[in-house]
């Protein structure tokens, strides 16, 4: 049995309503100590109204939330102190330099306690620290964001899309710096529509989409539960093949000129489809079945891809 205190936080059937719109729609979670949690979902699904409720800042329609066993609504000014934010799209003091950034908030929130050169360190940025905010790339940001949520120590951080915008290689150093945080024991609630992000950090996965989450649990366990279907991929440009899958009834989840990818309920639905398409006299270069990804098992759940040019992204194996 997981006692409450385990819990460092605690969503009660949370629900936001600004005038007609339905933000967030009843939802329940709990994040264990310790715990890296991503909510994972497309933009407009709630996750930043979510995150703003729970950490204090947005108040809620109705529900409960509790920070290490308060009650956001009762307790504000004890959580606050115990939890660190890294807003969606954080900016900063354009002419003012990395460490003197870190000072600033450091004498605005602990005092002289806190060690900026260790915080420096942990976001990697010790090259950047005489660097103005106005100089730093989008990632080189991100990390300064990261580094002044943690200016006290918090043990619980919020991280709402800390990787949206960045380049490939950007978006692993902020990774590295999250897998740093894991292993400091922080508590993290993530927010991001980057399903490979999710996979990578999170121990628990909730995906939510128009406000409700359809499905929660570790990456592994959401396509487990979700995916009782494989993905079979034909690469070929014979139009043919198109044809005869529809005509079989399957539904094509993609297809380019060179590509075709389609959801199999059963192992004897490749057979079936390859047996048709040697009857009917067309021809594929090469073939591969798999289990599916996250991002696909979201696909499949909600309809909706989780971001633009997903479409064209190739999973992995
Ligand atoms: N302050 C606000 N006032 C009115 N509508 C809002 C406000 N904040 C968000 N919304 C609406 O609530 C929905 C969820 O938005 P948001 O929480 O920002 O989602 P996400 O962070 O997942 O993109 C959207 O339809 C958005 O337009
Ligand atoms: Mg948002």
């Amino acid at each position: 049995m997981t006692r409450a205190n385990d819990y460092a936080i605690e969503v009660e059937n949370l629900t936001k309503r600004y005038g007609g719109v339905l933000a967030v729609d009843d939802i329940s979670f709990t994040v264990k100590i310790g715990e890296v949690f991503a909510l994972l979902g497309p933009n407009g699904a709630g996750k930043t109204t979510a995150v703003e409720i729970i950490d204090t800042i947005r108040t809620p329609t109705s529900g409960k939330v509790s920070i290490l066993g308060m009650d956001v609504s009762k307790k504000k000014y004890d959580i606050v102190r115990r939890i660190g934010v890294l807003p969606q799209g954080f900016s900063s003091f354009d002419r003012i330099t990395v460490r003197e950034t870190l000072q600033y908030y450091a004498r605005l929130y602990r005092g002289r306690n806190t060690d900026i050169d260790r915080l420096i360190e942990l976001v990697n940025l010790k090259d950047k620290s005489k660097e103005q905010y106005r100089n730093l790339s989008g990632g080189l940001r991100q990390r300064l964001g990261i580094a002044l949520a943690l200016v006290h120590d918090p043990e619980v951080v919020f991280l709402d899309e800390p990787t949206t915008g960045l380049d490939p290689r950007a978006r692993h150093e902020v990774w590295e710096v999250l897998q740093g945080l894991k292993e400091e024991g922080k508590t993290v609630l993530l927010t991001t529509h980057y399903m490979e992000e999710a996979e990578l950090l999170a121990d628990t996965v909730a995906i939510i989409s128009r406000g409700k989450i359809i499905a929660m649990g570790s990456p592994g366990e959401l396509i487990e539960t979700n995916a009782n279907y494989q993905i079979l991929t034909l690469r070929s440009a014979d139009e043919k093949v198109f044809e005869i899958v529809r005509k079989l009834g399957f539904e094509p989840v993609l297809y380019n000129s060179d590509k075709i990818k389609i959801r199999v309920e059963h192992t004897e639905g490749v057979q079936q489809i390859l047996s048709a398409i040697k009857e009917g006299g067309a021809s594929y270069l090469g073939l591969d079945v798999r289990k599916p990804n996250l991002e696909e098992v979201f696909l499949k759940l909600t309809g909706e891809a989780l971001h633009d040019g997903h479409i064209g992204e190739e999973g992995s194996a």
